[in-house]
């Protein structure tokens, strides 16, 4: 899950400058360590993000070319001397690496026997080595990085350099993405493309198993075997800027404020209103196919997991479909039942989560047809799925997810009238759902008005050292998403809990010191929140409701109520969640932390 970016130019352009910027956008990937190296100049590495490596670069540092990294620990500890890019023993090759090799230990061992030492414990330090080894029989560098690349088993998103072939970088691709950027007179290698839009827009993405070799004027893509692939550039629409902070404090609450717009692209030019139906092209080459399934399986990791458990009371409630949620990191180490009438759905922002990917997989192989939910253009997950709907969320930087969410129980609430309209949902309710979604950017800007007394509350309640969410029916799961964003980013206990098995347990801890979030929005299941809500303020629990606007009443039980406006009840926790992500939101800044970068966590997780 760490960050590349590599660079080649003729244009007289100081490649360490190029890298540096480009490395400050693909910070969501990883901090705990920095590096960089161009041929002219050597390496410089640092312990923390980009900005303590751009500190550390002396004046006059320089390149024509050169490769860049981030690094979020996996084997080795989070030092300067594991941060990347790792060299071999005579200084000439360099690596910066993302994923991890499995077989390094064998590997270091047998080069250790042909006299390599070694200077880091990480995995990735091997491959430098390996390159080395080939390049005393093999002169020419792609073809000595090939053979090097054929023998590393594992995930790799990789880019490299040789000192005796200087303008050129070599990239690679097992599992980890992988893009190659296409300007005049320069190239670039990337792990997304955040760091290539200022410079150009026309990009290619590498498959697993192939390799890039690029100047400033070409690039070749090899399969490891070594024949040559030819594909397509692609022209990518997203600005640099979009990913950017655009005036907010953090991009966590940039994102959070995104939500109107973010459910408006998520559902642009997607709704027949009038008719009650959603149209969702990337679903039409499998329509026929997803009227005769019976059954979804649906996987996914952290709040994607949250959404997809949304999905199946919408899913269930109103298109009559069986539908199971699962864990990726669970279904694929089971045996889960799955035939060629099942659809296995995987949620990802990233499109890149490996256990989300591996269950894929995993599905695809017991013969599920599979689809996808993915915000990221382009990823993996999105192009191996058979077909699916894209989120158009534009890029989510802020760790905890937050306009992902609010994006995916927006296309779960398109999917859920897709089959519905398959399998006997009326035009009616079609409609009903239609005209609810098309509301509801409108209703979320009015609860993202009332941020400064959600900001309020976060300050009064500041000091709890425990919280407890509670919902019921389509409020369950986003009770436990509640409690997730403020585990994320304030590093306190928050537990969810359905409001039905608070007596089995949960209750118990409850007494003055310790608060309850209860989602109790008027729907078929308030009057059971309203008792559970009376359960606990009889044990003097201080409690803070979510209610649906003119519910007076609710305030006799309530310590405090953030209001949200009503829709209907399937489309109710879009709303819901809002008021939790602001809540989190400010309570980890009330106690001082760096909400975008929680720590031990990181955005994209590729590695099991
Ligand atoms: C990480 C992120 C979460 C995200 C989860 C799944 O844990 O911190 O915010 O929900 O991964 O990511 P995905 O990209 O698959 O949605």
């Amino acid at each position: 899950m760490c960050g590349i970016f590599a660079f080649t130019t003729k244009n007289g352009k100081n490649a360490a400058e190029v890298l540096m910027d480009g490395l400050m956008s693909l910070e969501y990937r990883g901090y705990d360590s920095a590096g960089i190296f161009t041929p002219e100049s050597g390496s410089i590495k640092a312990v923390g993000a980009a900005a303590q490596l751009r500190r550390k670069i002396p004046a006059g540092f320089f390149g024509k070319s050169g490769i860049a990294h981030l690094r979020w620990a996996t084997h080795g500890e989070p030092t300067e001397q594991n941060a990347h890019p790792h060299q071999d023993c005579s200084g000439d090759v360099w690596v910066i690496h993302n994923g991890i090799i499995e077989n390094f230990k064998a590997l270091k061992k047998k080069l250790e026997t042909l006299g390599h030492t070694f200077k880091s414990a990480t995995d990735t330090e091997v491959l430098a080595h390996l390159v080395e080894e080939h390049l005393k029989t093999e002169k020419d560098f792609t073809k000595a990085a090939l053979l090097a690349l054929n023998e590393v088993k594992g995930t790799y998103g990789i880019a490299m350099q040789y000192r005796g072939d200087p303008s050129r970088v070599i990239g690679a691709r097992m599992g980890s993405p992988v893009v190659l950027g296409l300007g005049e007179g320069e190239r670039f290698i990337a792990s997304d493309a955040s760091p290539i839009l200022r410079h150009t827009r026309q990009v290619v993405f590498l498959e697993d198993g192939e390799v890039a070799s690029i100047t400033p004027e070409s690039h070749t893509i090899y399969k490891l075997a070594g024949t040559k692939v030819s594909r397509e550039a692609e022209h990518i629409d997203w600005n640099a800027e979009a990913a950017q902070r655009g005036g907010y404090d953090h991009f966590m609450l940039k994102e959070i404020m995104e939500g109107p717009e973010v459910v408006e692209n998520t559902i642009r030019g997607r709704l027949r209103e009038s008719e009650g139906l959603a149209k969702l092209g990337g679903l039409e080459s499998v329509e026929r196919d997803l009227a005769k399934m019976d059954r979804i399986i649906i996987v996914g990791c952290g709040t994607a997991y949250f959404a997809g458990l949304t999905g199946e009371y919408m899913l269930e409630e109103h298109a009559g479909i069986p539908v199971e949620v699962e864990l990726a990191s669970e279904f694929r180490y089971r045996n889960p039942v799955v035939n060629g009438r099942t659809i296995v759905l995987a949620i990802s922002q990233s499109g890149e989560t490996l256990d989300t990917l591996e269950a894929i997989r995993e599905g695809k192989r017991r013969g599920a047809l599979t689809l996808g939910i993915v915000n990221t253009v382009g990823s993996t997950i999105a192009r191996e799925t058979d077909a699916g709907v894209y989120n158009h969320a534009g890029p989510e930087i802020g760790v905890a997810s937050t306009k992902a969410l609010v994006s995916q129980l927006s296309a779960l609430a398109l999917l859920t009238t897709f089959l519905g309209r398959q399998r006997g949902m009326s035009a009616h309710e079609g409609r009903e759902i239609a005209r609810a979604l098309r509301a509801l950017p409108q209703q979320i800007q009015a609860i993202l008005n009332t941020r400064d007394g959600i900001q309020k509350m976060a300050k009064k309640y500041k000091n709890a050292r425990d919280f407890l969410y509670i919902g019921r029916k389509y409020n369950y799961p986003i009770a436990f998403e509640g409690a997730l964003k403020l585990k994320e980013i304030s590093y306190i206990h928050a537990e969810g809990c359905g409001a039905g098995e608070m007596k089995h347990g949960p209750l118990a801890m409850i007494d003055q010191k310790f608060p309850t979030l209860a989602i109790a929005t008027s729907d078929s299941v308030y009057e059971k929140m309203a008792s559970n809500m009376q359960e606990i303020k009889a044990r003097k629990g201080p409690l803070i409701a979510i209610a649906s606007e003119g519910n007076d009443e609710i305030k006799q039980l309530a310590d405090d109520v953030m209001y949200v406006p009503k829709t209907i009840e399937m489309l109710q926790p879009i709303l819901n969640v809002v008021p939790l992500q602001l809540f989190a939101y400010f309570f980890a800044r009330e106690k001082g932390y760096n909400v975008d970068r929680p720590r031990n966590l990181a955005k994209s997780v590729t590695v099991e």
